[in-house]
């Protein structure tokens, strides 16, 4: 193990409690594991990181129900959102000290969008579900300091990708979000701080009127008692469209999700939620020609993405507390998972340590 620079050198752990993926992906079966093992190997470059608080995504419920179609390591340790402290420093670092409130970024390899590999925590390497953490220090981002760790926790996967979805939406332009999840939470924050006028999709009254109580002047559209939602969302916008789109649907929304956006506007697409029948593509070229959209694609953001996030919720000292669904100790991390899988959730379920 590489030497340390530590004012905590006398306490630290040797050893960690992580939760890692059981890979049984038959129903009713656990899918994740709680197991005592060593730290992760220290370099002169590493940090290490008291974990406070990991929120969940649904990519984490996917991955550990095997529905996810990227490769992922064995038994691999889940989700990629964690805030924490950093208690230890290998001897070459020299951008972060013991005690500094740090993140992950989701994609280690990712720290200024031109890389041309990728390495996916959760996915490619270890996740963050674990006690303590070891990650390189380029790879790692300070926190806004005003933020309590439960709320800190969201921003590196959620926050990140509502953060680069809603890029170049200007003041006072209009934006469709898509469901009362996670990235659709964080958005309708960042649009409200950015002066965006909101449109909401969901498959529940009930989840719009309780984000509408929170967030009063967004409007909303039910899209599973209106499948010809797109045309409620041109009506809103007086026939026009709106000037961009948080698309988490893929086959079964997307083309809808153009015909709903002004000519020359934006669809950022961020999931493929609904039923891919590529026969609901049929119109694609011919939709997204005729309205001149831009189609871009999401992978959450660079290492550039999360310290510009960061910089903006600290200058507008940004709170997410009213996007937590829920607070709960890491040792359910398995209930929130299948919790998470079943769609329960209105904005992010956050596991606390
Ligand atoms: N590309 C990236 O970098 C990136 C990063 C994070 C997440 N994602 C993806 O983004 C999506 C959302 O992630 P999340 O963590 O926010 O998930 P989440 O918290 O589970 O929320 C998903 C919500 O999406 C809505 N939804 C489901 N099917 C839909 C459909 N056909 N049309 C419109 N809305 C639909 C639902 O809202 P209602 O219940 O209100 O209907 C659901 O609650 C997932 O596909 C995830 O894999 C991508």
């Amino acid at each position: 193990m590489a030497e340390t620079n530590s004012p905590f050198n006398q306490q630290l752990p040797t050893v960690r409690r992580a939760f890692r993926r059981t890979d049984d992906f038959t129903p009713s079966t656990p899918k994740v594991k709680l197991v005592t093992e060593p730290l992760p190997e220290f370099t002169p470059l590493s940090v290490l990181i008291k974990v406070h608080a990991v929120s969940l995504n649904y990519r984490d419920a996917n991955i550990c129900n095997g529905d996810n179609p990227w490769p992922v390591t064995d038994k691999g340790i889940p989700c990629n959102d964690a805030a924490g402290e950093v208690i230890k420093t290998g001897t070459h670092v020299s951008l972060l000290a013991a005690g500094d409130r740090v993140a992950p970024i989701n994609d280690t390899a990712n720290l200024t969008n031109r890389e041309t590999t990728r390495s996916w925590l959760a996915a490619d390497e270890d996740g963050v579900l674990a006690e303590y953490i070891v990650f390189d220090e380029r790879t790692v981002t300070k926190l806004p300091e005003h933020l309590p760790w439960v709320e800190a926790a969201v921003l590196p996967c959620a926050g990140v990708t509502a953060w680069s979805a809603l890029k170049g939406a200007g003041l006072g332009s209009s934006v469709l979000i898509q469901g009362t999840g996670g990235v659709a939470m964080f958005a309708l924050k960042l649009a409200g701080a950015a002066g965006l006028k909101v449109i909401l999709s969901s498959s529940s009254d009930d989840k719009l009127r309780q984000v509408g109580e929170k967030f009063p002047g967004i409007l909303g559209v039910n899209y599973r008692t209106n499948p010809e939602w797109h045309e409620e969302v041109l009506k809103i916008t007086d026939g026009k469209g709106v000037d961009l789109v948080l698309e988490v649907g893929g086959a079964g929304t997307l083309v809808k999700s153009i015909k709903a956006t002004r000519r020359g506007g934006v669809v950022s697409q961020v999931g493929y939620l609904s039923k891919q029948d590529p026969r609901d593509l049929e119109e694609l070229f011919e939709v997204l020609i005729d309205r001149r959209v831009v189609l871009r694609g999401i992978n959450c953001g660079s290492k550039q993405d999360q310290d510009d996030l960061c910089a903006a919720v600290s200058a507008n000292k940004m709170r997410f507390d009213d996007i937590i669904d829920s607070v709960e100790p890491f040792e359910k991390a398995e209930e929130m998972i299948e919790y998470i899988w079943q769609g329960k959730q209105v904005g992010k379920v956050v596991l606390t340590l």
